[in-house]
This record gives structure tokens, sequence and C-alpha cells, in this order.
């Protein structure tokens, strides 16, 4: 048996990238007053249709969606955005405290043909804040993300910015756009042709060579802003600055999803070959109230985990965990207190492991060293019947004999960093 194409195991030995990354996205966002939200995998497939678009590729192509038995339409969640949405609005969060700020880490679905930087399931680490209009609020998140990829190391980020406008600016720009197009038609692949009448924003995140030559000098929704969001988007640009962060306005950034409004954005690494993008986010001013809410305004972004720990593979190895302690116990009587002790060391958090299989010392010794143990404890019977055991410093080869009575104690020392109380002569 195989995994699904496009599916993948994490195997322990690659996990401690992915861990430390966690470790830094909790710390970070906590500090930065982001509360972690925990949502459902899967849910009907009304929700993504409506937030994401109908005709986009991710609802066209690339959601896992199925029938249930009861025939309920249900997809696996292709992104987090319109679930924390829905979430948002289900609970009614609006009505105790419209504000709010959530983060989460989990799995999502599209079934997009894989290559590097690309799967089936992948994981997003995604923010959201709701409730606040203000620039700033899309200047801190971009704060944000600068912050988390510099304390994880990443060097050769740009951010690309870009502002979508809002339902007052989008009929010049669609104006515009439907003109140009017009004149294009006959370079535009069948798919293009297609939205041009259901969704023509779309039209320019085709992916196809001979339309984005075609659509190069397309209008731009940033040269169709009213007054407000053109605004709104210099103050962006202003605060982005004024912290020092670099940018780049790029008019041609549409993203793949329909409901973002004013600033969108997108983080691209040179690193990953053709998934440049490792991480995107944007406004979306009008969901909340498409779905059902008041109106709110709302901003987010997420990051690819996979991308992120590809690139962080490219700069460090993953940190290899070490053992603290091997125990080899030789004969059934080492093994029964060898038990004992091994746990009662576990439990005060040193990493401890015991052989059960009944293998030779030489065997053992072999496998405390392919575990990278730092201290070998070696209980035979000659030792336990002298009531002392052999402790076996596997960097220096230094033994000291341990008594048994205050082995557990003594051992606790040692990992305290006060080997020299244990290795005294
Ligand atoms: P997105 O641009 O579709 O935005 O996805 C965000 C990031 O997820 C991408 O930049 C990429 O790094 C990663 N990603 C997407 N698809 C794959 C895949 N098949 N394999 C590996 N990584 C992938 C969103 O999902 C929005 N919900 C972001 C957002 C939050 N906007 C507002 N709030």
């Amino acid at each position: 048996m195989q995994t699904i194409r496009g599916f993948r195991d994490i195997l322990p030995e690659h996990i401690s990238l992915w861990q430390k990354v966690e470790k830094e996205v909790f710390h970070l966002f906590e500090d930065f007053g982001f509360k972690e939200i925990r949502i459902p995998i899967l849910e009907k497939t009304q929700l993504f249709a409506r937030s994401i678009g109908e005709v986009t590729d991710i609802v066209e192509k690339e959601m896992y969606t199925f029938a249930d038995r009861k025939g309920d339409k249900l997809t696996l969640r292709p992104e987090a955005t319109a679930s924390i949405v829905r979430s948002y609005i289900q609970h009614k969060m609006y009505a105790i405290d419209p504000v709010r700020k959530f983060f989460m880490i989990g799995p999502m679905f599209r079934r997009e043909r894989p290559q590097k930087g690309r799967y089936r399931q992948f994981y997003q680490i995604d923010a959201e804040i709701f409730g606040v209009e203000s620039a700033y609020v899309d200047s801190e998140l971009i704060f944000l993300l600068n912050e988390l990829f510099k304390r994880l190391g990443l060097t050769g980020l740009s951010a690309h910015i870009n502002s979508l406008g809002c339902p007052e600016c989008r009929p010049s720009f669609q104006t515009a756009l439907l003109n140009f197009l017009e004149s294009k038609k006959d370079r535009l692949c069948e798919n293009c042709l297609r939205r041009m009448d259901k969704n023509p924003l779309r039209i320019l995140d085709c992916k196809v060579n001979d339309c984005r030559e075609a659509l190069a000098d397309a209008p731009a929704t940033l040269d169709h802003l009213c007054k407000d969001c053109s605004d709104h988007f210099d103050t962006v640009k202003k605060s982005l600055k004024e912290q020092g962060l670099d940018f780049i306005v790029d008019k041609s950034l549409v993203r793949g999803l329909d409901y973002y409004t004013r600033t969108a954005w997108e983080i691209q690494t040179t690193t990953l070959g053709a998934q440049s993008a490792i991480a995107g986010g944007g406004r979306y001013d009008s969901l909340v109230k498409e779905l059902g809410g008041p109106q709110t305004p709302a901003i987010g972004f997420a990051v690819g985990f996979d991308r992120l720990v590809e690139v962080m593979e490219q700069i460090e190895s993953p940190e290899k965990k070490t053992l603290d302690l091997f125990i080899i116990a030789l004969g059934d009587k080492a093994m029964e207190k060898g038990y004992h002790w091994s746990c009662k060391l576990n439990l005060a958090g040193i990493r401890t492991e015991i052989d059960f299989r009944g293998k030779s010392l030489k065997a053992l010794m072999k496998r405390a060293n392919k575990l990278g143990a730092q201290y070998v404890l070696i209980a035979g019977e000659k030792e336990l019947a002298e009531d002392s055991l052999v402790l076996r410093n596997m960097n220096t080869k230094d033994q000291v004999s341990l008594p048994i009575e205050t082995l557990i104690p003594d051992l606790i020392k040692l990992y305290k960093n006060k080997p020299e109380e244990i290795l005294r002569d």
C-alpha cells in the first residue's frame, strides 16, 4: 500500500524543522495578540464555493468534494479563511467583540498537479484579523510575516503587494478589463474565453503562457482605485516604508481567490523553482457580510508550511535528536529493574531507552552508538550482585560506578549539568 499521489508522510527524521516553526509561530503570534482557533477539516461545499468563488481554479478543478451517505455535498477544506469566517459568524463573535485575531496551523487539500513545493495535502499557517479597516492592520500582518521569516533565518524573500480595490472601484476596472480582453480574444485559451462573461478578473491569473503574453499590458486595478482605496493603499506603503520593510508594488498580482478587496500580497522566494509563493494574503472586507454576518472588514494571510520547510532545509539540516541515556540490561532481572529505572528517568525528563530483545553487550553498545546516546548504563548480573552499575560516557569513554541505591537521584543530578559530581575520579 502506498500513499495517494500528492499526499505524503512527514517522517520523524524530518519533523524537527516543522516543530521549530510551530514553536516560533505560537510564540510570535501570541505576542501579537492572536488566539489559536481549530476548525473542521470537512465543511459543506457551499461554504468554499461561495467564498473562494464558483469560477476559480480551486472550486472548479481542485476541491476534494463528495456526497456523504445522506447525499450532502462536502469538501475537504482547500484553505482556512472561509471556515474561520463561518465560525466567526456562527458563534456570533461580532456581537461580543467584533475585533478578533485568530491563527491556526493545519492541513489543506487541493487536487493540483503535484510537483516540488506543491502537494495535494499541504499545510498552512493561517492568521486572520476581523473588525479593523485601518491600513495599519495590513501593514502589521506583513510586518508579522517578515518577522516570522526573519526569526527562522530566511533570506532572499520579496514582498509583492497590490490593491484590488473595493465594490465601488471594481465596475470601472471591469469595464476597462472587458474592453481590453475583447481586443485579445483570439489569443486567449478556452478557459479564459469561458471566464470572460463569468469572472473576467480570474483571467488575469491564467497560467497559460500565450495568455500571459497577451495579458502583459492588461489594465490594472491599481489604476482604477477610488479615493478611499487609493488613500488606504498609500498608508499601507508609507507604514511599511517607515518600518524599513522592502516591497514591490506588483500591479499584476490578483491572487487566485475571489474574496479579496484592497490590499493583497504574496511573499515570494527564488529558491523553490516554479512554486515561488511561500505566503499569500489580503483583505476581504465584504466576505463576512456575503456569508450572512454583519458588515465586518477582515484581512489575513496563509504561509505554505511545506514550502517554508523546504526553504529552511536549504539553509539548515534537521536537528538530530540524541538520547541522554541507554540502559544495557543483561538478563531478566536487569531488564525488570532497568524497565522501572527507565520509566522513572523518562518522567524526570531524561531521554532514556532500554532494549528488551535480549541482545549481547556488543550488539547493545552498537545500538547505543546508533541512537546517539550520551551515556550508557551497564547492568549485568555481576553489577547487580555488587549493587553498583557502570556508567560510561560515550564521548570521553570515562566510566564510573554508581550505587544502585542512589541511582536515580545521581542520574538526575548528572543531567542537571553537574557531571563532575558523578564522574568524580
Ligand atoms: P493561497 O495563496 O491560496 O491563499 O495559499 C497560501 C499559501 O499556501 C501559498 O502561498 C502557498 O505557499 C501555499 N500553498 C497553496 N497551495 C499549495 C499546494 N498545493 N502545495 C503546497 N503549498 C501550497 C490562501 O489559501 C488564503 N486563504 C490566504 C488568506 C488568508 N487570505 C486571507 N486570509
